[in-house]
């Protein structure tokens, strides 16, 4: 028997990503965003759903462009203070948080160096759906912490231990175990 919830948008599990954008006056903003993914593979693209009323919305309308910075569990109060509190209450609320930020190299918009991953990307397309409108970055750079990368470029993902967000019960979470190599176990089958 399966009990039927209320509609909402679930979807298990969610990152707990930092986005970083400039604001017209230069101050680099930082706000948590669980609602990102990746959405295309040629271009690379990554996308994230902003509401309106954030200084995030209207700082990648002005400048075309963000960083999405992917922060590890040992993060997580930085993380939520960045999504409770808006650059636009506390313009120095990256640096209240602990957080270093950094130029990005190729776009225009910081990068939160603290974070072990830091994706630059430049807005190519943009969907208004209701109170969220869905951002999509093209991919120019990615840096991540030397001592994450293995020798073939791959991440160290126990090593990353990334943060990840499980909505409905709005808390964060670690990753589990590996289950098993992808685009191969399935062979198993038929
Ligand atoms: C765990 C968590 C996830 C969040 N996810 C999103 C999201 O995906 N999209 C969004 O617009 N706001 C999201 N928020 C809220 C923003 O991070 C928050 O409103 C932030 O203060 C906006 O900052 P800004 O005004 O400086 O851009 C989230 C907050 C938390 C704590």
């Amino acid at each position: 028997m399966k009990k039927v919830l209320k509609p909402q948008p679930m979807l298990f599990p969610m990152p707990a990503v930092l986005v970083g954008t400039y604001c017209d006056d230069g101050n680099p903003d930082a706000m948590t965003a669980a609602w990102a993914a990746a959405c295309c593979h040629k271009p690379f693209c990554l996308g994230v759903a902003i509401r309106q009323n954030r200084l995030t919305y209207a700082n990648l309308k002005a400048k075309g462009a963000f960083t999405i910075n992917v922060p590890s569990t040992s993060q997580a109060e930085a993380v939520d203070y960045l999504g409770i509190v808006s650059g636009r209450d506390r313009p120095d609320k990256i640096a209240v948080a602990g957080m270093e930020v950094d130029k990005g190299e190729v776009v225009d918009a910081p990068i939160i160096s603290s974070c072990p991953v830091n994706v630059e990307c430049e807005l190519i397309g943009e969907l208004e759906i209701g109170s969220h409108t869905w951002f999509v970055g093209e991919v120019k750079h990615i840096r991540a912490d030397e001592e994450l990368v293995e020798h073939d470029g791959t991440l160290n993902i126990s090593d990353l231990d990334p943060l990840v967000y499980a909505t409905s019960v709005a808390q964060y979470w670690s990753l589990g175990k590996p289950v098993g190599k992808a685009f191969n176990m399935g062979k198993k089958i038929g």
